[in-house]
Parts: structure tokens; sequence; C-alpha cells
């Protein structure tokens, strides 16, 4: 039978049998790559499946204890620690503070046994320095510096570790695979022999992934469905704030998010973000203030907008760190159901922070910050809004209000602007529901919002 060949594109994992210069997955030109053959994939699949069918009432479960990473916010990320033999891939920008994190999650786990750190990408030197910086300092630590990955397997297997940390997989290589460092193909492998030496011997391993904009790296979306859980650091370079967003755990939930700041001496835990995200807010008009809920945590958030004339004939809408076609129902639900129009205005939305905002609780915070930057009329700054926008101009209920209400008070807020719904429980904030937009545009700008 003629050996079948499957290109994967190096961005989004998409696969084909043909190559493609446009990938159908994420419209990227020029990502795919030639993996191995499909043949000698599932050949070697079917080797290793040597385990007869159980019956799952008898399947006996060896669930072990967690481990604590010491760090307050990356175990929060992973759903309460590290899980025995679990795969974690962190992905995230090269420089955003991967291998800081790892080295300081080693310092923490090493009370529990050897970790055993695997660098591609620095020398021993390197490492050390940064060790020295963080003030992590055990005999319980080991480092290789070390690119073939066949090599790293056979120390994993000497030293038995109960950590292994391996930074970063673009980095192994296998000379028994086709492909140059970093392609599809090596970085799958690598990831497949981790993965195989963290079920075997049932060691947590740490796999570090960088993303790449552009290049000829395969970047971690490949390695996603292959690994139990993975973290995404995100932040701007420029600002010291990281958020390590899970995006897929299997053995927690996946709208955790942990906050770190970076300092001289490493990361430090931020176990209070909504100070940190409305610390800087200043009494301006465009800025509203929304509790989101982040897993299980409520964060305050400021929602900022800025609208101004156009010069352009089809005007600006800009969103970031929210979605932009959201941003566009808000306008347009605003234009039909308030009275308040944006024609021949740009406009443009931010999360402060570097926060994404997914949920639709902060529909009413954009829509306030637009109108007050729109009138030039700043909010009360002891007010918070929350509510989803439905496209009838109607205000709708959202979950876990109580929480939400709690969290501003704790901050000091004292007044919310909120849908109807029923509230469990007594509180000193007082809330203010209303069921339409344009009662809730009403109470913060008063009858002049119209314009
Ligand atoms: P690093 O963890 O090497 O990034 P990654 O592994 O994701 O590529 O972090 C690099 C950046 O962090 C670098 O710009 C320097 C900065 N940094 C600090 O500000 N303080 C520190 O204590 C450390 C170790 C790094
Ligand atoms: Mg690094």
């Amino acid at each position: 039978m003629a050996e079948k060949t499957l290109f994967v594109c190096r961005e989004c994992g998409y696969e084909s049998r043909r190559w493609m210069g446009k990938c159908p997955g994420c419209g990227e030109w020029n990502t795919m790559d030639e993996d191995m053959s499909m043949d000698k994939k599932i050949a070697s699949k079917v080797k290793k499946t040597a385990a007869a069918p159980e019956k799952l009432s008898e399947i006996k479960l060896s669930r072990g204890q967690r481990s604590a990473s010491e760090i307050g916010e990356l175990d929060r990320a992973l759903g309460g620690g590290v899980v025995p033999g679990s795969v974690i891939l962190i992905g995230g920008d090269p420089g955003i503070g991967k291998s800081t994190i790892l080295m300081q999650a080693a310092k923490g786990l090493c009370r529990l046994g050897k970790v055993l750190y695997i660098s591609g990408e620095e020398s021993p030197g390197q490492i050390k320095l940064r060790a020295d910086r963080m003030g992590v300092d055990s005999p319980d630590i080991y480092l290789l510096c070390e690119t073939d990955i066949r090599a790293a397997e056979a120390y994993i297997n000497k030293l038995a570790p109960s950590f292994v940390i391996a930074d970063s997989v673009q980095t192994f290589t296998d000379d028994g695979i086709s492909g140059s460092q970093g392609s599809v193909s090596q970085v799958r492998n690598a990831c497949s022999v981790l993965t195989n030496a963290a079920k075997t011997q049932n060691i947590p391993v740490f796999i570090v992934g960088h993303v790449t904009k552009e290049g000829a790296i395969a970047g971690p979306k490949v390695l996603e469905h292959m690994v139990d859980t993975v973290l995404y650091f995100e932040g701007e370079r420029l600002n010291n704030y990281r958020i390590l967003r899970c995006v897929k755990n299997r053995f927690g939930s996946t709208d955790e998010i942990g906050v770190f700041e970076m300092t001289g001496a490493g990361l430090k835990e931020v176990p209070n973000p909504s100070a940190v995200f409305i610390g800087e807010r200043t009494r301006q008009s465009g800025s509203a203030v929304v509790p989101v809920m982040e897993g299980t945590r409520t964060v305050l958030v400021e929602v900022q907008a800025l609208v101004s004339k156009s010069y352009l004939p089809n005007p600006r809408r800009m969103a970031y760190g929210m979605d932009v076609n959201r941003l566009m129902m808000i306008i347009a639900v605003l234009e039909k159901k308030a009275g308040i129009s944006f024609a021949a205005r740009d406009v443009w939305v931010n999360a402060v922070g570097g926060v994404r905002i997914s949920e639709t609780s902060a529909d009413l915070a954009a829509a306030a910050a637009l109108v007050s930057s729109n009138i030039d009329v700043p909010i009360d700054p002891g007010a918070v809004v929350f509510g989803e926008i439905g496209l009838g101009g109607e205000i709708r209920r959202v979950s876990q209000a109580e929480r939400r209400l709690a969290e501003a008070e704790r901050l000091g807020f004292e007044t919310c602007i909120m849908p109807r719904q029923k509230l469990a429980g007594e509180r000193s904030i007082s809330v203010r529901q209303a069921p339409l937009l344009k009662d809730c545009i009403k109470a913060l700008f008063g009858p002049e919002a119209r314009q």
C-alpha cells in the first residue's frame, strides 16, 4: 500500500491529506508541514496498545494526591495542584515568563522529591543565574541541558525524578524522526515521548511551548490534544502583570486564572487582582467598572471606551480584551433602543490590564463607558455595572450576582446598576435594578444622555 502522508498546520494543528498554501483551519499562509506518514503512525499506536479491555465497574482508582507547587496562583490555575502522571503544557509568547514560573514551581515542588529541569534553550550558567535571582538553590533540583529527546528520556528513566520540566518542546529533536527542529513532527514526537514517560512512571511533566506568530516553528496548539492540562501565559511585555489562564484541564475547571506580577526577583503572586485592575482608574469619562467571574473568583475590571469624531468613510470599531462583534452589537442596540448615535464616530473599547473579557455580563459596562465617552460625562466612581444586553434593548440576568456585588462592596463601591433579578442575602451596597438599557443609561447619566 502506498504510504499516506499527512500535512499539519504548525499554527493551529489542522490536518489534511494534501498540501495547501493556505490553512483552512486558521487562514494562515504557508504553514502546512509534512508530518510523519500515517501508516507509520498507526503502526506505532497499535504496538503500544497491549492492554486488554477491562470492565469499567471493576477499574480501581489509584488517584494520588495533588502536589501543591506552593505558588497559590499556579495551583489555582491547575485546579488545586499537580496531579500525578499529568502532562501540563504551558504556552505563551517568548519572554513572557514561562521558564521563570517553572523554576519557581521547581522550588516549591522539590520538597516533595527530585525535580529534573531539562532545558534545550539555555546553558546551565544562564539557568543558574536566573535561579539565583529568584533565590532557588536546592540540592533536589537537577538540571539537564539537552536537545536530544531520547537522551532526555534516558535521563528521566535513570534519575527517576518526581517532577519533570521540559523547556521548551520546540527545541527537542529525535534522529529517528524526519523534520527539522521545531517542525510539527519533531514537536509532536517530543511531546509524545514526554507524555509516555509521564504516564508510564506516573511523574507529572511540565512542557513549555512558545507561541509563534510567524516563523518556522510549530506552536503549542498542535499539542493541546495530547496533554492533560493547557495553561497559557498572557500579558503585555511592557506591562508587568501576567495572567495564567487554564484553557484545558482533564482534572479540573478550565475557567481558572492565576495572576502574577513580574518583579526583579521573579514572578510575584497577585492574590487580589481586582485592586490591581482598577487601581489606576481616573475620574475621566469613558470608564466603567464591572465585576466579572474568572473561574471561581470574581474580579473587578475597568472597561474603557473612547468615542471620537471619525474622518473615515467607515468609522472604526476597535475592541481590546473583548469581542469586536459584541461591541458592534452593543453599539447597534444603543442606537436603536436608547437613541444614542455613533454615526461618524470612531470607537475604541479596552479592558484594562490585559484582561480578556469573555462574559456577556460586561455588555452593560461597555455600553456605559461608550455613552460616557460620547457625551463626555464621567460615571459615578463609586458605581459598578453588570448585565447582558439583549437585542431588544433589555438587560438580561447574569449568574452569581450576589458574589459580584460582594466583591464590589469589598472594594468600597457604593452602588450597582444591574438587571432585575432576585438576590439572596443582605448587603450594604445600594442596588438599582433596571430592566431596560435606556433605564440604566438614565440611572447613570440622567436624561441628558441622548445626543
Ligand atoms: P522567561 O521566563 O525567560 O520567559 P520565557 O521562558 O517565557 O521565554 O522570562 C523572561 C523575562 O522575564 C525577561 O524579559 C526578564 C524577565 N525577568 C524579570 O523581570 N525578573 C526575573 O526575576 C526574571 C527571572 C526574569
Ligand atoms: Mg524560557
